[in-house]
């Protein structure tokens, strides 16, 4: 395929071909808890210990990460679809942490009890950009609670690597579409 200049439709289709690890992201204001499924989630630098997340405006997480001046990251886990589906709208406001076991850890923020990884962030940095806003945070604290496949999304679907599937690690990962 030719070289095509970028428009919205191809950057979906482009950004689609990203295999990306499906996190939760979640922060507590004013007693309230918010949280939303996100992929655009990325490791920056072990020193100072930073990730960064990339938020749209719109998300009522959005605000809530703002006023809270901190989150944490869920990194959820092979067969973690429902819980995916339920931030990324199918439920709305607190009601999207009637299931799963919650616990607060240093921030405040909620970190899921069986996450496979949870990390608590301080924000120190937001870069508004477009529609988003990208958070640098500092992690303050951090649970890897399980080890064990991760949940992925690539291709608009939920995706598994299948070399987990029988916890042999040593062959090449291919992906397995739910
Ligand atoms: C797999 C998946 C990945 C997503 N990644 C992001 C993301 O990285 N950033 C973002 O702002 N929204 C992302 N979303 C969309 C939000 O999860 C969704 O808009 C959510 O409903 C926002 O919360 P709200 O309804 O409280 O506003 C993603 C959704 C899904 C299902």
């Amino acid at each position: 395929m030719p070289e095509t200049a970028i428009t919205a439709d191809l950057f979906r289709q482009g950004m689609r071909r990203f295999a990306g690890a499906v996190n939760v992201i979640t922060a507590a204001n004013a007693g309230e808890r918010h949280g939303m499924t996100a992929t655009a989630v990325c490791s920056v630098t072990a020193d100072p210990p930073t990730l960064l997340v990339c938020i749209n405006r719109r998300a009522a997480t959005h605000d809530a990460v703002v006023a809270a001046g901190a989150f944490c990251v869920n990194v959820l886990r092979a067969g973690d679809e429902a819980l995916s589906a339920w931030f990324g709208g199918g439920q709305t406001g607190s009601g999207r942490f009637a299931s799963h076991r919650w616990i607060e850890i240093a921030t405040g923020a909620p970190a899921l009890a069986d996450a496979l990884a949870a990390f608590d962030c301080r924000v120190v940095h937001a870069h508004a950009h477009g529609t988003h806003t990208v958070f640098f945070g500092r992690i303050e604290a951090c649970r890897l609670e399980h080890e064990g496949p991760p949940l992925l999304y690539a291709s608009g679907r939920y995706a598994r690597l299948a070399a987990h599937e029988d916890g042999d690690l040593s062959r090449p990962f291919d992906f397995l579409y739910m």
